[in-house]
Formats: structure tokens, C-alpha cells, sequence
């Protein structure tokens, strides 16, 4: 590494290549002393580095390596001197060390760029800062429409764009430390999905609910005293986890509900009442052959009943206790205002078609956007909610034959797929790898949103093509999103934990090149924000203060407004 450069031979060469010749050439230009397959070392030398000249050699930043017909595009991803010592009088050396990432080449219609290298450059070759036509040209989006999210951190000049139709179909990630940007990144992504995608549905699960303020125009939000989803359309698994409140049922306990909600459902597809001819027989041989998950509705009322006619046998087949318990369970969710969105009054058709055009925004809309305020739901009955709707959204995307396409966003996904497989809820996570491995067939797309890509179930990720990686403090976290790009970019990340607020480094089907960006700025109005009321945090108010009569109002459901 000891091959100095001749500093008049720069500033010649400077010279031919420079665009500025009010700039120092020492800083603008190097000799490349070194290359492996994929990796360059450049040397340059310069006196001192401020202002814009400082950021052409720094880390992340894309440079161009003349090589006569085409040029060379490296990313610097180190750099150190060659005497690890800095001087302010002389000349210092410096070593620039580069990814080749493609090359350019000039085409009638403008520069083009291409990945891979096909012929690699010379030693000597010279390095320059990389013209902005070139910067363009490395991230124009080829094919479909372009959507600007925000500009590259290298150039503000210069829009940041993604292919959305690819974003959506290979599905997306964002992923981030805390106070980065992501939910504020998400509601860009969304509305630029939703411009161009006017039969696009988004269904967002917002557990810290701060998405109705983003989108006010274009979202409906359904909160826990507007939700609707009854409780037929539950599966047995999902439907278990909200009776047993999280903790395991016994076998006994679930083969109680098993049975007699097939039972119901045949009794409701038979068009009649509950004879005592139908729990005489043995229950095997009473339900038609119809099981407890088959997409039938039933009657609470049937299910009570065959429930109390059971314990009301000689021999109930179950035991007593655990007929009895479920009995008390299910009357007193019935009647538990929390579980209000699952008991509702009205008639099983009618709510249907309710529940399906209010949460998909079907047939039309002008707010294609639905807010699943998640915050104000019974925590145990979150997991089920999630996985009723990831599961409907699947089979609406495939039943409509394309006529819609339905997005699911999660923020916070690692609760709902994480990475370790003994926590989380096993139907949430099958409804969503179902999703992130064959709704791309359908028109089923995912968002996943998550502060520590570490605890997400890695093969979700993998499955999500484009990544929008914001900062990463964590180093397991880096290491996941690293392992997580396949090709040799790997040092484009290598700066993850130290990038500012609202850039991220985005990668995959939705862009030609890996790209340091800015997301655009929001103006506070489209920002997410938390929900007033709910979890707002109000720093006038100090302990002192606090109205405990309120407060114990509001933790039983009362209106903060009428309170006031
Ligand atoms: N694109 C943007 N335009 C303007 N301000 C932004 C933008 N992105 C982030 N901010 C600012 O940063 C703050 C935090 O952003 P945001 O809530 O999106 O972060 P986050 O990564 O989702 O955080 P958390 O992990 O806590 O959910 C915002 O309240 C806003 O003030
Ligand atoms: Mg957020």
C-alpha cells in the first residue's frame, strides 16, 4: 500500500476529468493502486477536508472509475490515511476503499447503467467524483412507474425512486431503531403506493395507533368501539385464544369447543333449531361431516344450548367442570363490552357484508386506507385479530381474482411473527408466511415494519424483496439485515449505525441499485402521530394533579371529551 501519488500527475489528470476547475483537484481525484474481484483501493492525497469537497471522499458516497469507454462505479465503504496520522501543513495520503458496484456506459439517449463489471479497470486507472447525470442513470428506475420517496443522501438533487408495483408484489420491510423515521417512512411508501394503485387496499395494524393522523383523508380507522368481526369468522385456534385469554386450554377444554361448534355450524347450515334428536346421537356421527374451522357462521345461542344440553346428559362425554367453565366463559365474554366487536346483535348475513366492505374499503372507495387501532383491544385478543384479518385479506385478494390487491401492514411485526417459534401466536404466523409466500400470486402483499429485525421470524424477512433499512444500533440487528442482501453489496450497509434520522439504505426488486436516501419531509400534518386521548402524553399535568376519578373513567372505556 505504499504506492504514493504523484501529486502534479493528479492535478494533470484532475484536469481532463474534472467538471469544477474552481475545485482543488487534490481532493477530487485518485489513482486506483488496487483491485480484487469486486473491491478497489484508491489513493489520493489532500491537505485538508471541509465543506462539500470533504463529503466526495466519504463513506457511502458512490465515486466513478474512468476506464476510457465505460466507467467504474465504486461505493466507499472505509477509508483510512497512510500513516494513521493526519498533518494540516502537507499532504496527506489516503486510502479510499471501494466496492465495484456496475458500469456506465454512453448511449445515444444518455448514460446507462449497468450491474456487475465487465471489464475491470487498470491499476492507475483514475477515480473522480461521479458526474450527476451518471448518479441518475445508477438509480433510474428501469421499468414501471417510478415513485419519488425522498432524495439520495449523496445529492439532494436528485429524486430517490422506487418501482412501487415491485415494492408491493415482493413484498417490503422497514426496519429501523427507534425515533429513525419508519412509521413516518410508511406513510410516504403508502401514499405513493396508493397513487398509483388506485385498486390497491391497505389494512395497517397499528398497535400504537398513530396512523389516523397520517392519512385523514384517506384511511378510515376502526378502533376498538368500531370493530366488527364476529366471532364465526374466527377459527377454532383463534377462537380458543380469545376464550382462554392467551393461557393454553386443556384438550378436554378444546375438544369441548370442537365439537359443539361443529355442531352449531351444522346446525345453522341445516336451516334449523336445535333438536334434542341431534346431542342424543353420538357426536361423531351430528355434525354432517362439518368441522369447527370450516368458513360457516353459527349462532352463540346454538352453541350455549348444545353446551347446556350436554351437561344436562347422563353421560356429557366431556367432563362437567370443564363444560361448565366454558359455559360461564362464553356468557360472560358475550356480555363483556371489550368483546362488544365480536358479539354484535345483528343477523349473521348482514354483518357479513358489513364487515368485509367496512374493513376492505370494498366495492368503492376514496379512502382505501384502514386503521386498526389495535391499542384499545383486550391484549389477548390482539393475536386473533390480526391473524381473522391477515387471513381474510388473503382470501379476498384470491377470491376477487385480482380485481383488488390488499396490502397488510404490521408495524411492530416481530410481535406477531417472531423469531423465536415458541412465542408469538402460531395461526397470526401461518396466516402471515401464507401471505409472505404465496400472495404475490393473488394480489396479497405484506408491509413489516420493525425496530429489531433480530426478533422477526427470519424467513418473513427473507421473503421481503425490498428493505428500506434505517439506522441500526444493535449489532445483531445489522448483522441480520447483512445477511439478509445476497449479492456483494454487503459494505453498503456498513455504515448502518451511524446514518441520521429519516435516511435509510434501500435495497431489493424495488430498486436498481442499493441507495443511501432521505425520505421527503413530511409536513406535521401527514406525520403518524399517537391518537389523542389514548396514550397521548400530556406534560402539562404533573402527579400532583392527576384527576384519579378520570382516570379510573377512562381505564373503563368513558369519552376523555365528556369527561373534561
Ligand atoms: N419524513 C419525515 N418528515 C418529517 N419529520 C420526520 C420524518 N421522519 C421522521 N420525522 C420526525 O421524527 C419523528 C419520529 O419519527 P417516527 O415516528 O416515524 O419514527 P419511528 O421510527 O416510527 O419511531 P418508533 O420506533 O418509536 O415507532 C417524527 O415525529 C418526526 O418529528
Ligand atoms: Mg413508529
Amino acid at each position: 500500500m505504499n504506492v504514493l501519488v504523484d501529486k502534479q500527475e493528479l492535478k494533470d489528470s484532475a484536469s481532463l476529468d474534472r467538471r469544477d476547475h474552481h475545485q482543488p483537484s487534490e481532493r477530487l481525484i485518485g489513482r486506483l493502486i488496487s483491485c480484487t474481484g469486486s473491491r478497489g483501493v484508491i489513493s489520493t492525497s489532500a491537505t485538508n477536508l471541509s465543506g462539500t469537497t470533504a463529503d466526495f471522499w466519504s463513506i457511502g458516497r458512490l465515486i466513478s472509475i474512468n476506464i476510457g469507454e465505460t466507467r467504474i462505479v465504486g461505493i466507499v465503504y472505509e477509508m483510512n490515511t497512510s500513516s494513521d496520522l493526519w498533518s494540516d501543513t502537507v499532504a496527506n495520503i489516503i486510502y479510499v476503499k471501494v466496492e465495484l458496484v456496475g458500469e456506465i456506459s454512453d448511449t445515444p439517449t444518455g448514460p446507462a447503467f449497468r450491474r456487475g463489471i465487465t471489464s475491470y479497470p487498470h491499476l492507475g486507472a483514475i477515480a473522480h467524483r461521479i458526474r450527476a447525470s451518471d448518479l441518475q442513470a445508477v438509480y433510474r428506475v428501469g421499468h414501471g412507474v417510478p415513485v419519488e420517496i425522498g432524495k439520495l443522501s449523496q445529492d439532494p438533487s436528485i429524486p430517490a425512486a422506487v418501482n412501487i408495483n415491485d415494492m408491493l408484489s415482493r413484498h417490503f420491510a422497514v426496519v429501523g431503531t427507534t425515533g429513525v423515521g419508519k412509521s413516518s417512512a410508511v406513510s410516504i411508501l403508502l401514499r405513493s403506493a396508493i397513487s398509483v394503485k388506485p385498486n390497491l387496499r391497505v389494512l395497517i395494524l397499528d398497535p400504537h395507533n398513530e396512523y389516523t393522523s397520517a392519512f385523514p383523508d384517506i384511511s378510515v380507522t376502526i378502533d376498538a368501539s368500531t370493530l366488527e368481526l364476529p366471532f364465526w369468522m374466527f377459527k377454532l385456534e383463534e377462537f380458543v385464544e380469545v376464550v382462554f385469554r392467551g393461557r393454553k386450554p386443556s384438550d378436554g377444554e378444546t375438544d369441548i369447543l370442537r365439537d359443539m361448534i361443529a355442531l352449531a355450524k351444522a346446525r345453522y347450515n341445516s336451516g334449523g333449531g336445535v333438536s334434542s334428536t341431534l346431542i342424543k346421537r353420538p357426536l361423531a356421527f351430528d355434525n354432517g361431516g362439518m368441522t369447527a374451522d370450516m368458513p360457516v357462521p353459527y349462532r352463540m345461542s346454538d352453541l350455549l344450548k348444545l353446551i347446556d344440553d350436554t351437561l344436562g346428559k347422563l353421560d356429557p362425554g366431556h367432563d362437567r367442570t370443564d363444560l361448565r367453565m366454558l359455559k360461564n366463559r362464553l356468557d360472560s365474554l358475550c356480555h363483556d363490552p371489550r368483546f362488544k366487536f365480536m358479539f354484535t346483535k345483528s343477523t349473521i348475513e348482514d354483518n357479513l357484508d358489513r364487515v368485509v366492505s367496512t374493513i376492505f374499503r370494498i366495492p368503492r372507495t376514496d379512502r382505501p386506507i384502514t386503521v386498526f387501532q389495535l391499542a384499545g383491544l383486550p391484549s389477548e385478543v390482539v393475536n386473533s385479530v390480526a391473524s381473522v384479518l391477515a387471513r381474510m385479506a388473503f382470501d379476498l385478494a384470491m377470491m376477487s381474482h385480482g380485481a383488488y390487491e390488499i396490502l397488510l401492514l404490521c408495524e411492530e411485526a416481530h410481535r406477531y411473527v417472531p423469531q423465536d417459534p415458541k412465542l408469538g401466536f402460531v395461526p397470526t404466523r401461518l396466516a402471515i408466511a401464507r401471505i409472505a409466500k404465496e400472495g404475490r400470486k393473488y394480489g396479497a402483499y405484506l408491509g413489516m415494519v420493525t425496530q429489531r429485525p433480530g426478533e422477526l421470524d427470519p424467513t418473513i424477512l427473507s421473503q421481503c424483496s425490498t428493505l428500506f433499512a434505517m439506522r441500526l444500533a444493535n449489532e445483531h440487528d445489522q448483522e441480520i439485515i447483512r445477511s439478509a442482501i445476497a449479492d456483494s453489496s454487503a459494505s453498503t450497509i456498513s455504515f448502518l449505525s451511524s446514518i441520521g434520522n429519516r435516511e435509510a439504505i434501500a435495497f431489493g426488486e424495488a430498486i436498481p441499485t442499493p441507495m443511501r436516501m432521505k425520505f421527503l419531509f413530511q409536513n406535521k400534518e401527514n406525520l403518524p402521530k399517537t391518537a389523542s386521548g389514548i396514550a397521548e402524553v400530556d406534560r402539562t399535568s404533573d402527579a400532583s394533579t392527576v384527576n384519579l376519578r378520570a382516570l379510573i373513567a377512562r381505564m373503563r372505556g368513558a369519552d376523555p371529551e365528556a369527561l373534561a
